[in-house]
């Protein structure tokens, strides 16, 4: 197949585009490198610094590429950077991302994978785990951005025969994440400890995340490029992540303890548009898609802490 995956620069896309080309399919990464970095885009990618919103070149790669599927993982990725500029938040995700599904229709490629978000769409569920039956409350601009193109998603499927599988993703975390952006506290606090730095946790550090390790998220992201090849006329969102919850607390807990770290976490105000519980039900997943994570939370954090240590400080 030819792929073409947006965001490939990226955290998650990077290591999706690697599993791709694993499986002997042919990549083509769009990245702005606006948090992406080129060194991530794996080798045996073709890759075009292009910013998704820029129709005109998004329109030459569609008519000269001919993909089969696009995956889409570009964004403006931090609930936090929403919540101060929405705007650009929107221009992101929802502009940017109508282009690329206008593309696709105007260009006959009628398969399309979404990264979206499961810890965010939701809003505070009623109760965790939480199945995609669950209503969509979103909080903050990103999660509204998210929902909206999941619901454009559903018109062109409907309207124009355009496949679809949104993959509703918890906090994904693992090698490559930024330890400088306002989300990734797994990145975050590993990056800080082994400089001795002061961690900062917003809110009582109760709040409770699902944390997926990224590999396993790439998987998913093969699982539904299979279901998308093996039938026709597919729409479905499926959650993304290990059914359980853990606190901000206790992974500052565990790191500090793998770490060998001595300080006290510094405890700030709570940030606002942030869900304070959420963990994610995956049977429909696991069900349909074939998918379970396989990576438990201890040895997701030691690869962390690994890639930290060693290429991590020089490539973050
Ligand atoms: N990290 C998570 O926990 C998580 C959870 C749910 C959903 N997601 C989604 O997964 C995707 C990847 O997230 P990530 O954590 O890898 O973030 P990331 O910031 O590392 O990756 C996003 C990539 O998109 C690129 N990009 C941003 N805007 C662009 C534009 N206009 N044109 C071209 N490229 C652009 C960036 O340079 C970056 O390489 C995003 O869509 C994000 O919303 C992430």
């Amino acid at each position: 197949m030819k792929i073409l995956v947006t965001g490939g620069a990226g955290f998650i896309g990077s290591w999706v585009a690697e599993r791709y080309l694993q499986r002997g399919h042919e990549v083509v990464v769009v990245d702005n490198l606006s948090t992406g970095k080129k060194e991530f885009v794996p080798d045996g990618a073709e890759f075009y610094p292009v910013d998704i919103r820029d129709k005109k070149s998004m329109e030459d790669l569609f008519r000269e590429k001919k993909f089969d599927i696009v995956n889409h993982h570009a964004a403006q990725s931090s609930v936090a950077v929403s919540v101060k500029d929405p705007f650009e938040d929107f221009t992101n995700n929802v502009y940017g991302s109508m282009i690329l599904l206008e593309m696709a229709k105007e260009y006959g490629v009628s398969k399309f994978i979404f990264a979206s978000t499961g810890g965010a769409i939701y809003g505070e569920p009623e109760k965790n785990p939480v199945s995609e039956e669950h209503k969509l409350e979103p909080v903050s601009p990103y999660a509204f951005s998210k929902m909206v193109f999941e619901r454009y998603l559903d018109y062109y499927h409907d309207v124009f025969g355009i496949s679809f599988i949104a993959l509703r993703y918890g906090n994904v975390y693992g090698p490559r994440q930024s330890p400088f952006g306002e989300a990734g506290v797994i990145a975050i606090f590993s990056y800080r400890m082994l400089k001795e730095e002061e961690c900062y946790i917003y809110g009582d550090g109760d709040q409770e995340r699902d944390f997926v390790y990224v590999e396993d998220v790439a998987e998913a992201n093969v699982k539904a490029l299979e279901l998308l090849f093996n039938s026709d006329n597919l729409c479905f969102k499926f959650n993304i992540g290990t059914g359980k919850g853990i606190s901000v607390n206790s992974i500052f807990k565990i790191l500090a303890k793998r770490i060998g770290y001595d300080r006290k976490p510094v405890y700030m105000p709570r940030r606002e548009g942030e869900v304070y519980k959420i963990y994610l039900d995956s049977k429909k997943a696991g069900e349909v898609l074939n998918w379970k994570p396989v990576i438990t939370f201890e040895q997701g954090v030691d690869k962390v802490v690994e890639w930290f240590k060693n290429e991590g400080s020089e490539k973050t």
